[in-house]
This record gives structure tokens, sequence and C-alpha cells, in this order.
């Protein structure tokens, strides 16, 4: 059976509570449902994580590289800051797609720049939480 990992990075575990102007009110449990639909439709195994600290977002993909097809991932604010996950990434042969609740483009600036999309396959922004679903089903469609 073939694995895909869903990682999201810091604050979203606060989803649907924190700053639902901007991220909505559906929370990180609904996305984890909406996910788990997709990949068990598709017969394939979803490792679906969140976590405030970069080491354990890079552990969790070192992980894949054994295990996985692909990731899709919400590195959240680590996106903008962070060579260590672009390494993480670059050491992972698999599909990768990056997600963005938000349409970061029409935000702050220091938001316009993104170190994991100089790895990622796709990258979904402003879409709210259905860009995990897209991101998803694309990755399913290249991977089967
Ligand atoms: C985010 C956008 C990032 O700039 C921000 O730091 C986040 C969430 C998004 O999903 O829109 O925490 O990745």
């Amino acid at each position: 059976m073939k694995t895909v990992y869903v990682l999201n990075g810091p604050n979203l575990n606060l989803l649907g509570k924190r700053q639902p102007e901007i991220y909505g009110r559906e929370t990180l449990a609904d996305v984890e449902a909406a996910c788990r639909k997709l990949t068990d439709a598709a017969g394939m195994e979803l490792r679906f994580h969140q976590s405030n600290a970069e080491f354990q977002l890079i552990d969790w993909i070192h992980e894949a590289r054994e295990t996985a097809c692909g990731i899709v991932i919400n590195p959240a604010a680590f996106t903008h800051t962070s060579v260590a996950i672009l390494d993480a990434l670059n050491a992972f042969d698999g599909l990768v797609f990056e997600v963005h609740i938000s349409n970061v483009h029409k935000r702050e600036s220091f938001r316009h720049h993104s170190y994991v999309s100089l790895r990622a396959d796709g990258v979904l922004a402003g879409c709210g939480v259905q860009g995990y679903e897209l991101a998803l089903q694309r990755l399913i469609r290249l991977a089967a």
C-alpha cells in the first residue's frame, strides 16, 4: 500500500480558532478527515501530522524517505524561513506539494518568498483548506 504524508507547521493546531477571517473556521481535524476520505478511496495510507517544532517536521520528512511516495506540506511560517526544511525535502525523492490556506501573495511581502517552492512539484495558495484536497488529488493521480 502506498503511503502519503500530510505535514503541517507551526500554529496550524489552532486552525479554526486563529484568525478565522484569514484561515477559516474549519479545524485541522476537519482537514485530516477530508484527506483521509481521499486516501481511503485511493487505497493509500495517510500519515497526517502537525508540529510547532522545525526539527519534528524534518524528522517526519526523513521518515517519509523510507516509506512514502509523496508529501503534502503546509510549512506555515517555516515556508519563509527554513532552509533546513528545504534541505530535508531535497533529500526526499517522491512528489512534494506545498499548500497555503491563504493567498500568501496578497499578504505581507515577507510571505511572498518560499524556500519550499524551490522543491515543490506544485503549489496551492488561497484555496482555503480545500487546497489540501486539491494537492492530494493531484498527488494521488500522479502516484497511481
Ligand atoms: C500559511 C501562510 C503562512 O505565511 C503563515 O505563516 C501560516 C499559514 C497558510 O496556510 O496560509 O502560518 O502557510
